[in-house]
């Protein structure tokens, strides 16, 4: 077998499967292999480049006219008529956001719309982020025992994520439906008769994205980012569009919450799979932001992203022609030796843990990483003050399976509540 370029297909890039429960359930080792000895390969599965070095990958992001972001929302898996037809019936025009947009309608666009991102304007965030974590802990602080993705990871970051876009916080169930739909809809492979299901959930939740939306314009004025953009629209047009606007309703949920949530539990089950560095962040709670660095860099929620190469170019020596769709496999980079020293070492005082590539990097890098840092942040000062006595209950971990979006779909703990330090310091 060969590849596009006439190139011979080896034994692993033949199998490399990412719907597979190899990468799924950690796809740096899925793809160690060709970190070491085929850093750049052609998966004939899916069609694309495979890219797992991080000199590579970092130079990639750098060049976004080259490598273009423009595939990084599209089905990664081709789907059915049918399933296309359902969400045609919907009106269904997910278009560009920011994280697809190219040059030159990308940066005036980013520029308009950060200031809500600055330190001082998540200042305002903190607090409710707080009072949140901590009403959710009291719901479970005395059983015992919590699956802490059902019962606190995936809400608590939606909620953050519907304050910050400034979306009435109703009917909760529904849009996690949805987001997860929308997970399996881009970088999934649905199986044909999942398909439609997953089409109408998608054509429902660009539906509601708009009336949440039409709301937000009859009430420019109350808080939110995407009021904020809707108040940037009247002064710049041409910048943030309508299409831009109804987009980033649906993405942007989805783009706040389920990364969020994702690397705390994966943050969350790394620091406790290592007893002995839980027990320091317990001991010595100034070590969490570099811990939250290091568990982004180890395990964190983004494993892969997407470019396209818009003219011939080489990656690590490798000739890959214009057109060819790029998977980036950031997670890959963050345990690639040559940048990072005992990369597969999970080192909470690394001092260059915060060098990862989880929030992408260069123009497009991640508008919401400090939203994301704080948060993390939170949950982990509030667990380790509150639950340092917790450890992993005996579980099997299932995740989604689609090629970027990663973290446990279930996380359970448990701990004696006797000994909860509440009981004997109130
Ligand atoms: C872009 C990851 C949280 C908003 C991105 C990109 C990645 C990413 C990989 C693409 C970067 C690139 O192409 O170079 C993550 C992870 C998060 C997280 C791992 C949590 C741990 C958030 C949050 C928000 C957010 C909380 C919003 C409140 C955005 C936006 C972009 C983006 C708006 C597009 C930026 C642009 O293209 O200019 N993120 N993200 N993200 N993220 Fe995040």
């Amino acid at each position: 077998q060969t590849g596009p370029t006439g190139c011979p297909i080896s034994h692993g890039a033949a199998g490399f499967d990412p719907f597979a429960d190899g990468y799924q359930q950690d796809p740096p080792e899925y793809v160690r292999w060709a970190r070491e000895q085929e850093p750049v390969f052609y998966s004939p599965q899916l069609g694309y480049w495979v890219v797992t070095r991080f000199d590579d990958i970092k130079a990639i992001f750098r060049d976004n006219l080259t490598f273009s972001p423009s595939i990084a929302l599209e089905k990664i898996t081709p789907t059915s008529d049918e399933a296309n037809a359902v969400l045609a019936g919907y009106g269904f025009a997910l278009n560009r956001t920011l994280v697809n947009e190219d040059e030159p309608a990308h940066m005036p666009r980013r520029r308009a719309l950060m200031e809500p991102f600055t330190p001082e304007a998540l200042k305002h965030h903190e607090p409710m982020v707080r009072q949140l974590a901590r009403e959710y802990v009291d719901r479970f602080i005395n059983d015992g025992r919590a699956d802490l993705v059902d019962q606190m990871l995936w809400e608590v970051p939606l909620t953050v994520a519907m304050h910050f876009l400034g979306v009435p916080a109703d009917d909760m169930d529904t849009l996690r439906e949805y987001s997860i739909a929308h997970t399996v809809n881009t970088w999934g492979r649905p199986k044909a008769e999942e398909q439609v299901a997953v089409a109408h959930a998608v054509g429902n939740f660009w539906q509601h994205a708009g009336r949440i939306l039409d709301k937000m314009r009859a009430a420019p004025d109350t808080e939110g980012w995407m009021q904020y953009g809707i108040r940037k629209q009247k002064e710049l047009p041409e910048v943030v569009t309508d299409s831009y606007l109804h987009s980033m309703m649906m993405a942007g949920l989805v783009a706040a919450h389920e990364t969020t949530a994702n690397a705390t539990a994966n943050a969350v089950k790394l620091l406790l799979q290592h007893p002995k560095v839980w027990q320091e962040i317990c001991t010595d709670p100034s070590l969490i932001p570099n811990a939250v660095e290091e568990c982004l860099r180890h395990n964190g929620s983004v494993a892969a992203w997407r470019r396209l190469a818009t003219q011939d170019v080489v990656i690590g020596g490798q000739a890959i022609p214009a057109g060819s769709k790029l998977l980036i496999v950031t997670s890959s980079a963050n345990h690639d030796e040559q940048h990072f020293v005992d990369a597969d070492l999970f080192d909470i005082h690394r001092d260059n843990a915060s060098d990862h590539l989880t929030f992408g990097y260069g123009s497009h890098q991640c508008m919401g990483k400090n939203l994301a840092r704080m948060e993390m942040q939170i949950f982990l000062e509030e667990f380790t003050r509150r639950l340092p006595h917790m450890q992993l209950a005996e579980q099997n971990f299932s995740y989604v399976p689609n090629t970027s979006f990663r973290g446990p779909e279930h996380l359970w703990v448990q701990w004696d509540a006797s000994r909860n330090p509440e009981c004997s310091n109130p």
